[in-house]
């Protein structure tokens, strides 16, 4: 069914909001409790689907959950973990991408596992092909079949030599997960390190994991035989931090974001105060504010951490509509997340996408006929206009175009964004924004 809000633009953002855990995060972690022989419990989780769908992919599995949702506190209790029915689990097909990364826990638990075919944003072709390359290098047997995959590994899983030819994010969570309880000792190189990352490492050494993470994105595993559940806080969103910050920039507003994290957001935070965005840092949080004035154009590209993450890329675009002069924005990490700007410029923007490489180093992209380089032209006003949700980031960056626009802008499908951000309705109202439900 569409979800669809009537949103009253041209109202500064003003007030204060909390974060709570990474949707980036959250969901691994879950997953990692598969691996425990006893019950595990993650604070600051958020109320968000793909909480929902993890929780009930494990669920199918035999994890008895149990989620406390005003204290944001989940229990996992793996004892009677089972095979789930091939039916169940094809039925939640396209609900995230989150799956995948049970291929290596239900392996070490039961031997085989049934993946449903991955939903998630339609952002580029985001293929698994890293992953399977991974599960297969540990000895797992890949069986493509009706609505998903069927993987087994007859002989067990074994310690490999993993060299992964880009820092993708899931296949280094994919060869975390299996690596730990696999026979012998792992290497993986060329490894994502983002944060999430990092506190996935803080979770799997709480069960008793051995691992090492080096200078040069390579990290060591070598694998135990048993490991037990873990009591952890999970880390906090900066993706969802920062996209309050790109709303209060290009509302002219001043939001105090609780939770938000400097040490996990110092390349967002040089990019905001270079766009001429100000922002005070205590121990609960950060204010994001416009300080009036002119804001400034810059040259910005994505990347892997610790560069600009992609995440932050689409909200942030809404408030360079805003700078004085010409942005140049390289989207580096995937192929097709600029398409979002079509409506932006429908709405007054002036936003034109191109095939080469701008502004910066050429990437993977150049060659390959994908518009992933985008020149904002701005100050442009905005005015409101009817417009629908393309993905999650792109729906966030939506709401902030039509809050900062001048008029009424009906936003569809609105329920993509609860997916990864909590509450956001509710926070609106608190930030005094004028929306409600059509
Ligand atoms: N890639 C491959 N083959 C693979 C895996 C990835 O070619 O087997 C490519 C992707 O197509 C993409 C690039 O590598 O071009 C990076 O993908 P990565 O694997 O790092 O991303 P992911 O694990 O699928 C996570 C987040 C994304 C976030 C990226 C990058 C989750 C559930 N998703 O995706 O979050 O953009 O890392 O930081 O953790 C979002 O929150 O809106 C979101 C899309």
């Amino acid at each position: 069914m569409d979800s669809i809000i009537r949103v009253q633009g041209g109202k500064p953002l003003q007030g204060d909001i909390t974060v709570r855990g990474a949707k980036n995060f959250v969901p691994k972690a879950m997953v990692a409790s598969l691996l425990g022989t006893t019950p595990s419990k993650l604070r600051n989780v958020p109320l968000i689907r793909d909480v929902d769908v993890v929780s009930g992919l494990l669920g199918l599995h035999g994890v008895q959950i149990n989620f406390d949702q005003g204290a944001g506190v989940l229990d996992l209790d793996p004892s009677n973990v089972e095979t789930a029915h091939v039916a169940e689990v094809q039925a939640m097909a396209g609900s995230s991408r989150i799956p995948i990364l049970l291929c290596g826990p239900l392996l070490h638990r039961l031997g085989e596992a049934f993946i449903p075919d991955l939903g998630g944003c339609n952002i580029g072709g985001r293929p698994i092909d890293m992953h399977l390359n991974a599960l297969r290098s540990f000895g797992a047997i890949v069986d493509k079949q009706e609505g998903g995959i069927h993987i087994t590994a007859p002989q067990g899983l074994r310690g490999t030599k993993i060299n992964l030819p880009y820092p993708s994010v899931g296949a280094t969570e994919q060869t975390l997960l299996t690596a730990v309880m696999a026979e012998g000792i792992t290497e993986l190189t060329g490894a994502a390190i983002e944060p999430e990352i990092m506190d996935l490492i803080n979770v799997l050494q709480k069960m008793g994991a051995n691992l090492s993470v080096d200078t040069d994105r390579t990290i060591r595993i070598e694998g135990v035989k048993e490991l037990k559940g873990f009591t952890h806080t999970a880390l906090p969103d900066r993706i969802e931090a920062a996209s309050w910050a790109s709303a209060a920039l290009a509302t002219r507003g001043d939001i105090y974001v609780r939770g938000a994290h400097q040490p996990d957001m110092t390349t967002f935070l040089n990019t905001f105060r270079k766009v001429g965005g100000e922002f005070e840092i205590d121990d609960a949080g950060i204010r994001f504010f416009h300080p009036g004035g002119e804001l400034q154009s810059i040259v910005l590209e994505t990347n892997v951490h610790p560069g600009f993450m992609t995440d932050w890329q689409q909200p942030l675009v809404v408030a360079l509509t805003q700078a004085t002069g010409l942005s140049i924005v390289h989207e580096t990490v995937y192929e097709n997340r600029l398409g979002f700007t079509k409506a932006l410029n429908q709405m007054g923007a002036q936003i034109q996408i191109y095939r080469e490489c701008l502004g910066g180093t050429p990437c993977r992209f150049g060659q390959r006929n994908f518009y992933h380089s985008a020149v904002i032209s701005g100050p442009t006003p905005l005015h409101g206009a009817e417009i629908w949700v393309p993905d999650l980031r792109g729906g966030f960056s939506y709401l902030i175009a039509a809050l900062g626009a001048e008029g009424e802008s009906i936003v569809h499908g609105i329920d993509v964004i609860a997916r990864g951000y909590e509450h956001f309705l509710t926070k609106l109202g608190r930030l005094g924004a004028n929306v409600e439900r059509a």
